[in-house]
């Protein structure tokens, strides 16, 4: 029976890379592994996880700009995993957009704000200028950019960063999506903007009913803007649940450590004891044996070298991989 509340389905997902080493070897580096995932028409989940985990590659399979390895991608009740028709493949690209974590990089520096948001729908076919013009003032209105019409005619270098992004986000709006993956999307923005910028990815996903990913090294913000949290550790997810259950009370190693290696602001908290893991994360080319963390993992034990922990549910929405909680 198909669920029609779930907008994506992820089943098993496995997106390796195969670089080539000398003449005839190939190396394969395993940058997502297994991971298994739905997500519901209008919720945001939040992807969180050190450098090198894995997110930006589970974020780019998932609207299809890396095709997966193996494992199966279904959107809006379709298996879209292998889409050879080009129509079918032009649909999804418009209800599936990016926005990158960089607004300079990702915005053509030689084309106005009104050319960059006229492409998108030039290439879907949208032939009424006068609609497209249209649609452009709304993006820009519900980007707050506004009056729209003293932006429409600026290049991005004239704007501030935050600015930039707000174009980045109107770009991805113009075609209505219903999925929005944002890859660290204020990494590079000024401190200053970067609230303002999530309380619009906030509003907007409200307003319109938006299914939201969020990738994010910052776990203290994934709180208040989504939902529910996916970690990530080496290409896995090693917890999820609802973001605010995961944070007050998570329950992997990992998680805990990236929680206390947020700095708290509370200087009552000051001397609270902080659980910081060592060392860096381990090459996906190389994953340790049996539960990956287990390198790093100050309350390993015998059985977690040897086998992997699968991810399952110890209360409600709440899911972990650790055998300190499913050892019996
Ligand atoms: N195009 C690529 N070719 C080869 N290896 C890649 C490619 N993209 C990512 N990787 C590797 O895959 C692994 C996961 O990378 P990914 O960028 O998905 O991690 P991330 O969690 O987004 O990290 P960051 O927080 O630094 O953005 C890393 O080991 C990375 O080096
Ligand atoms: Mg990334």
């Amino acid at each position: 029976m198909v669920d029609d509340s779930i907008l994506l389905k992820l089943e098993n997902i496995k997106t390796y890379f195969f670089l080539p080493k000398g003449l005839f070897k190939t190396i394969v580096l395993k940058a997502v592994d297994g991971v298994s995932l739905e997500m519901r028409k209008g919720e945001s989940l939040a992807i969180v996880g050190e450098s090198g985990s894995g997110k930006t590659t589970l974020g780019r399979t998932a609207i299809k700009l890396i095709e997966p390895t193996e494992g199966k991608i279904v959107f809006d009740g379709k298996d879209i995993t292998r889409l050879n028709d080009e129509k079918e493949m032009r649909n999804f690209r418009r209800s599936a957009q990016i926005i990158f974590q960089d607004p300079f990089m990702s915005l053509n520096p030689y084309m106005t704000i009104r050319e960059i948001l006229e492409e998108p729908l030039i290439v879907h076919g949208f032939s009424d200028p006068k609609e497209r013009y249209e649609i452009i003032v709304k993006a820009l209105v519900d980007v707050k950019l506004q009056p729209p019409e003293e932006f429409l005619l600026k290049y991005p270098h004239m704007l501030s960063g935050g600015q930039r992004q707000r174009v980045g986000i109107a770009r991805a709006m113009v075609l209505e999506p219903k999925f929005i993956v944002a890859d660290e999307p204020v990494s590079m923005i000024d401190a200053s903007s970067r609230a303002e910028i999530l309380y619009l990815f906030k509003s907007l996903q409200e307003k319109y009913n938006l299914t939201f990913m969020y990738i994010t090294h910052d776990i203290a913000t994934a709180k208040y803007f989504s939902d529910n949290l996916a970690v990530m550790y080496l290409g896995k997810i090693v917890e999820y649940g609802p973001s605010r259950e995961v944070i007050m009370n998570p329950k992997h190693p990992y998680t805990s450590a990236l929680i206390s290696a947020v700095p708290d602001p509370d200087p009552n908290n000051r001397f609270i004891y902080r659980k910081v893991i060592s060392g860096e994360i381990p090459s996906a080319v190389n994953p340790p044996s049996g539960c990956r963390f287990h390198t790093r993992c100050p309350y390993r034990f015998e059985l977690c070298d040897r086998e992997e922990p699968k991810l399952e549910k110890i209360n409600f929405e709440h899911k972990v991989a650790c055998h300190l909680y499913t050892k019996k």
